[in-house]
C-alpha cells in the first residue's frame, strides 16, 4: 500500500425527507446564497422545501448554473455574494451546481483574478466560504469531496481544481430527489460512478486489499442495480444504493493508498469542452479504448477485474482481458450510452482536435505511470473511433 493521508469532514444526512434538516445544519445567523441550475429544482418542489427549511434566515438566490458550469455564469454569483455580503452558500442540484458553488466559495473571498482559483488547480485557495449541498443527481461524488470542474467558455477550457478548503460542510442525500431525473441522467450517473471507481482501481497492484475489494463491491453494485435504476425510477432501495454508491466512489476512501489513473477523465473533459458531450458519455467513449491500448501495463488488474467483477476465469490471459473490456463496453451500451466517437457523429477530425487541446492544456503525461503522452492519447482516440 502507498503512504497516504485521508481526510473527509463532510457530514452526510441520508434518507427520504431529510431536507428539513437544513434548519439545524445552516447557522441561524447565516446570510445565505442558494445556488441552483435550470428549471428542475423549482419544478420538482425541491426549492420550495429548501426555502421552507431555511425560514428566518436572510436568503438570496442565484439560478441558471448550467451543466458543465461556466466561469462566465459563476462570475454573476461571485458579484452577488460580494454586493450582498453573503457568508454561506447552499448548492441545490447535481455535480454542476455543487462544483459551481465550490468555485464561488473560493473565488468570492479571493483577492486576485477569480479564474486563478481554477487555473492554479486550487493552489491559490487559502480560504473559502462555508457551503452545504442538497443533492438531486447521484453521479459525481462532488457532494462528498473537495474537487470541482469549471469551464471557461471563451477558451473551451474545462479546468479541474481541488482544495482542502472546499469540502461541503454537509450534504443532504435524499434518494427520492432523484425520482424526477430523465433516464439519460440516471445512466450518466451509473457510468460516471463506475469510471470514478475504475480510475482508482484499474491501474497496477499495490497490495491494497480493502481498497480493491471495496472498489470491486462498488462496481458490482452499480452493475447489479443498473437495470432497475432505469426501469423503476421510484424504487427507493435502488435509488438509495445508487446515491450512496456514487458518493463512495469519489469520496477519497477507495483512492487512499493506491495509484490513480484519471486519463479517461482528462481526455473526456476535452471532448466535453469541444463538443458539449455529457461528462459521463465522454468517459464511456474513452475508457474501453484506453483499457485496450493500456492492456499490457494494466494486465494484472484487468485480469483481477475480469475475474472478480465479471466472473471471467476461462481462457488465455489475452482472451480474458478481451472479455473484460467487452463486458465493460457492453455495460455502458446496456444503459443506452454509445461507446464510440462515431456514435456521436465524430470522426478523425475529433482525434486531432482533442490532441491539440490536450497539448494546449499541458496534458501530455497522463495515467498512473504518467506515461500516457500525446502519442498514446492519439492511439486511444483512434481506437475509440
Ligand atoms: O439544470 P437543471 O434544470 O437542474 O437540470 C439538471 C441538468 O440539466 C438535471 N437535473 C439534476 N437533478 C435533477 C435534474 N432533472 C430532474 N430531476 C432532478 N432531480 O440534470 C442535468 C445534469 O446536471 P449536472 O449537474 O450537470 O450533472 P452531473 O451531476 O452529472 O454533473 C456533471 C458535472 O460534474 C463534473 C462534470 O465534469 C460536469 O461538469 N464532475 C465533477 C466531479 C467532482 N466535483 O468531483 C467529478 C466528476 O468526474 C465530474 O468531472
Ligand atoms: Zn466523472
Amino acid at each position: 500500500m502507498l503512504n497516504f493521508e485521508y481526510y473527509n469532514p463532510t457530514k452526510i444526512v441520508f434518507g427520504a425527507g431529510t431536507t428539513a434538516a437544513l434548519s439545524r445544519l445552516v447557522p441561524e445567523t447565516a446570510r445565505v446564497l442558494l445556488l441552483y441550475g435550470g428549471a428542475s429544482a423549482e419544478k420538482t418542489g425541491t426549492l420550495a422545501d429548501v426555502r421552507a427549511a431555511l425560514a428566518g434566515r436572510v436568503v438570496h438566490e442565484f439560478g441558471g448554473i448550467e451543466p458543465n458550469p461556466s466561469f462566465e455564469t459563476l462570475e454573476g454569483a461571485i458579484a452577488q455574494v460580494r454586493a450582498e455580503k453573503l457568508d454561506y452558500l447552499l448548492a441545490v442540484g447535481g455535480g454542476s451546481v455543487i462544483d459551481g458553488t465550490k468555485f464561488v466559495a473560493a473565488a468570492a473571498v479571493y483577492d486576485g483574478d477569480a479564474w486563478e482559483v481554477a487555473s492554479s488547480r486550487g493552489a491559490v485557495v487559502q480560504r473559502a466560504l462555508p457551503f452545504g449541498a442538497v443533492l438531486t443527481l447521484p453521479a459525481t461524488g462532488s457532494e462528498m469531496n473537495n474537487g470541482a470542474v469549471v469551464t471557461r467558455k471563451a477558451t473551451h477550457t474545462k479546468q479541474p481544481f481541488r482544495s482542502e478548503h472546499l469540502f461541503p460542510k454537509f450534504s443532504i442525500l435524499d434518494p427520492t430527489r432523484s425520482y424526477s431525473l430523465p433516464l439519460k441522467q440516471v445512466a450518466n450517473g451509473l457510468v460516471d460512478a463506475f469510471v470514478h471507481t475504475t480510475e482508482q482501481y484499474l491501474t497496477y497492484p499495490a497490495q491494497a486489499l480493502p481498497q480493491d475489494r471495496f472498489a470491486e463491491g462498488l462496481l458490482q453494485t452499480l452493475v447489479e442495480i443498473a437495470p432497475r435504476a432505469l426501469a423503476a425510477p421510484d424504487d427507493y432501495d435502488t435509488r438509495s444504493n445508487l446515491m450512496w454508491a456514487a458518493s463512495l466512489a469519489l469520496n477519497g476512501l477507495i483512492g487512499a493508498g493506491v495509484p490513480q489513473d484519471w486519463a479517461t477523465h482528462m481526455i473526456g473533459h476535452e471532448l466535453t469542452a469541444l463538443y458539449n458531450i455529457d461528462h459521463a458519455r465522454t468517459l464511456a467513449i474513452v475508457l474501453p479504448a484506453l483499457l485496450q491500448v493500456r492492456r499490457d501495463s494494466k494486465r494484472d488488474k484487468l485480469l483481477q477485474y475480469g475475474a472478480r467483477v465479471w466472473g471471467i476465469t476461462d481462457g488465455s490471459e489475452e482472451e480474458r482481458i478481451d472479455a473484460a473490456i467487452a463486458r465493460t463496453r457492453a455495460f455502458f451500451e446496456s444503459v443506452g450510452i454509445p461507446t464510440r466517437l462515431s456514435g456521436y457523429g465524430l470522426g478523425q477530425e475529433a482525434v486531432e482536435a482533442v490532441l491539440a487541446q490536450l497539448a494546449a492544456h499541458g496534458m501530455g503525461k497522463l495515467g498512473e505511470r504518467r506515461d500516457i503522452n500525446l502519442d498514446v492519447s492519439r492511439a486511444i482516440l483512434q481506437s475509440a473511433l
